[in-house]
């Protein structure tokens, strides 16, 4: 085991939390999963200022730093925190909506509920609700969009800022095909996103994203407009949909002729690189494939979104072999759950219905270094590394009868991972700790 204690003083200041570990030090998809693993089934991690300040042995680290705070997870799997690269927070009040497809699914019931947010109070209450969900749910980033209305992009930078969580968000820019609510226009969508920027990116550990919601909902105009400001703050983050169900990939055919397909309209209007996220990406072309990898433009894998509303079955796995950075997200309220564990179920039986089932090393490093990366944040969160943030999950693989008796047979840590990821919900995540303060406490702690 590498990062070993450190010598030298220990501090009151310090945390010591205890369990088994499992870092994933390089990337399942491109080195064979079991050989890009350490477990540790007595480990730690030690948590200074929030930031990870060393992992190693149990053992090891209490008697380096016998001063050390000690939280004892028992047979607790630490891991880092779920990160969620794409959320729709003002969705969380229509999630398990029956019956639609994309497009009347987004008329009948997200529409209606998006216009809502023009009120502060509803995006106050909402964004409250939204982040209580992720945390129970061990989800400690995520890149969200809000609605058109500035102020629901306030209000969850305020929740997120004043709970010190790591976010990055923005404000949906839709000047076409959708309610007159719900419109901007491309000089008031650019200048009220360029706003915001000025208001929440950098503060804290918030990060703004340029969110044109898709093709369908911005005109031309709007989205060379969306470009212009991703260029002009390249930091940001991009984040849209791309080729999510056949219906809506005629829709753009038709109201973009000029363009090769779906993701050259993004790309002919800077809307492309590393930094961009694309919802969804399951109808590809040839062509759109080899550009998403040759532009390093990530794609967020989002299997309960893609089967409830009836998407199709995303080639996460290809994407992620020809170089694509893909990340692991929920969708939430198009996706049907909260839970990070439920979403790699989920990607989990897609894989199945593919012919390619996806390892579980696959299944986190997509939960958690992966969508870091999407996010460019894999410097900071997304793995059990000295020096990055303190955002960390315990994961009670014995949290209810069913997985209890299962991960008791397991032959290795792998197999009782994934009966927690195929059985497991919001009772497997036992504590959960942002940049190292705690978010949710074990029962009884
Ligand atoms: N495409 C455009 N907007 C949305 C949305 O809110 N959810 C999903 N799943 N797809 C979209
Ligand atoms: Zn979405």
């Amino acid at each position: 085991m590498t990062g070993a204690a450190e010598p030298g003083a220990a501090s009151q200041d310090e945390l010591l939390i205890l369990g088994q570990t499992l870092r994933l030090r390089e990337d399942p998809f491109l080195v064979p999963p079991e050989d890009c693993a350490a477990h540790d089934s007595r480990g730690g991690v030690l948590v200074r200022e929030g930031r990870i300040a060393a992992v190693g042995p149990a053992d090891a680290l209490r008697a380096a730093h016998p001063r050390a705070r000690v939280e004892d997870m028992g047979d607790a799997l630490i891991i880092p925190g779920f990160v969620d690269c794409h959320a729709h927070y003002p969705q969380t009040g229509i999630i398990a909506s029956w019956g639609k497809r994309l497009i009347d699914w987004l008329n009948a019931y997200t529409f209606p509920e998006e216009l809502r947010f023009a009120d502060p109070d509803h995006a106050r209450a909402q964004a409250e609700l939204y982040l209580d969900l992720n945390l129970a749910n061990g989800i400690t980033a995520a890149c969200v969009y809000c609605t058109v209305h500035p102020q629901s992009a306030d209000a969850l930078f305020a929740a997120a800022l004043a709970r010190g969580l790591r976010l990055c968000a923005g404000k949906v820019m839709m000047d076409r095909n959708a309610p007159p609510g719900l419109t901007d226009d491309p000089r008031r969508g650019h200048d009220e996103s360029a706003a915001l920027i000025a208001r929440w990116h950098g503060r804290g550990r918030l990060g703004y994203a340029v969110t044109p919601r898709f093709a369908p909902t911005s005109t031309p105009a709007q989205l060379e407009a969306a470009g212009a400001l991703w260029a002009a703050h390249p930091d940001c983050l991009m984040q849209t949909h791309l080729s999510e169900q056949p219906d809506e990939i005629a829709w753009v055919r038709e109201l973009f002729p000029e363009d090769p397909d779906y993701f050259g309209v993004y790309e002919a209007r800077g809307l492309a690189g590393p930094g961009a996220i694309m919802g969804h990406a399951i109808h590809l072309t040839a062509r759109e494939r080899a550009a998403l990898a040759e532009t390093g433009t990530g794609v967020a894998h989002c299997p309960t979104s893609n089967a409830f509303i009836g998407s199709g079955l995303c080639d996460v796995a290809g994407l992620a072999r020809s170089g694509v950075p893909v990340g692991l997200a929920t969708d939430v309220g198009g996706g049907s759950s909260f839970s990070m564990l439920a979403t790699m179920r989920s990607a989990y039986e897609i894989s199945q219905l593919r012919g390619a089932p996806l390892h579980p090393a696959q299944l986190l490093w997509m939960a958690t270094a992966g969508s870091a990366r999407v996010m460019r944040l894999d410097d900071r969160i997304g793995r059990l590394e000295t020096g990055l943030e303190a955002d960390l999950v315990a994961l009670d693989l014995a949290a209810t009868p069913v997985a209890a008796q299962r991960a008791a047979r397991a032959r290795d840590v792998w197999e009782a991972l994934f009966a927690t990821m195929i059985l497991g919900d919001d009772r497997a995540v036992k504590a959960v700790w942002s940049g190292g303060r705690p978010m949710k406490r074990p029962p009884g702690a």
